[in-house]
């Protein structure tokens, strides 16, 4: 199954993605862990020193160049070595495997035309969200700019990400509807931080809704350990993230049959 998270800045859109691969993980799966966010973050979450993080692909000028050429844009990129020679093994408690790619931005990617960037990064994403029977997580980047189908191409569902906020909240439902637009209609709303209170109903919001609450052990890690594994409260995240996959898993269904 292939997931992306997406939500505005700060909602815990890589809290929660680091959670679900390593939950999957320890239950044996293989999980590729798509870093797409500008700030190197979904390894340092998982508890990857920032030294032993890849580079990201997007600053990869040989590779662009080798694959997409210097002249006119090769759209179809060959892509299928990449994500084996891009990757770093994130330790975990296995017994699956935690493989993370981490892609870049182009708003990261300088100053200058990066279409060529833009299409590799596009084509290797769409080639792993749908060539490889393993779970993809694919941690987006904040906002809703980036939501174009090259990204969204081939992930079965979407996991919005909301601070209990009205304003949090419409970025959700720009975000579902845009998604739903792309044809993406399997999707829940996370709700993070959540003590409480009426949700309104915005168009667009994901009906299906899981609330997490504040976890003060992450709190407390955070201030010394980028990780946000190993908390105190770990049975209480991994019941959580139990129910957000298996709701993901009939939402799919529902969507195939
Ligand atoms: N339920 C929670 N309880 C306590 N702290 C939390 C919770 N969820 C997230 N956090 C903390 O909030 C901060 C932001 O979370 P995170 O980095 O996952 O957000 P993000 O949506 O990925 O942000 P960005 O848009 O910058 O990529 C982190 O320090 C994280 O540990
Ligand atoms: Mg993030």
């Amino acid at each position: 199954m292939k997931i992306a998270f997406a939500g505005k800045g700060g909602v815990g859109k890589t809290t929660l993605a680091a959670w679900t691969a390593d939950l999957l993980a320890r239950q044996g799966k293989n999980v590729w862990m798509v870093d797409a966010d500008t700030a190197l973050s979904l390894g340092q979450a998982s508890g990857l020193a920032a030294g032993a993080l890849p580079q990201p692909l997007i600053l990869r000028e040989d590779l662009v160049r080798e694959r997409i050429g210097s002249g006119i844009i090769d759209l179809n990129p060959a892509v299928d070595d990449l994500p084996e020679k891009l990757c770093v093994d994130v330790p975990g408690d296995g017994p699956g495997r935690k493989r993370l790619l981490v892609m870049g931005t182009v708003t990261g990617a300088g100053g200058g035309c990066a279409c060529g960037a833009n299409a590799l990064l596009k084509a290797l994403l769409s080639h792993i969200v749908l060539d490889r029977d393993e779970w993809v997580l694919v941690d987006l980047e904040a906002g809703v700019e980036h939501l174009g189908r090259g990204t969204i191409q081939g992930v079965d569902a979407l996991v919005v990400v909301s601070e209990p906020s009205h304003r949090g909240l419409e970025t959700a439902a720009s975000i579902g509807r845009m998604a739903g637009d792309l044809g993406l209609e399997n999707q829940i709303l996370a709700l993070n931080r959540f003590s409480g209170g009426e949700i309104p109903a915005l168009p667009g919001l994901p009906e299906t809704v899981f609330n997490l609450p504040y976890f003060q052990g992450l709190a407390a890690k955070q201030l010394t350990d980028a990780s946000v594994l190993g908390l105190p409260e770990i049975a209480q995240v991994d019941a959580l993230v139990m129910n957000l996959l298996t709701a993901l898993a009939s939402g799919a269904k529902a969507q195939a049959a």
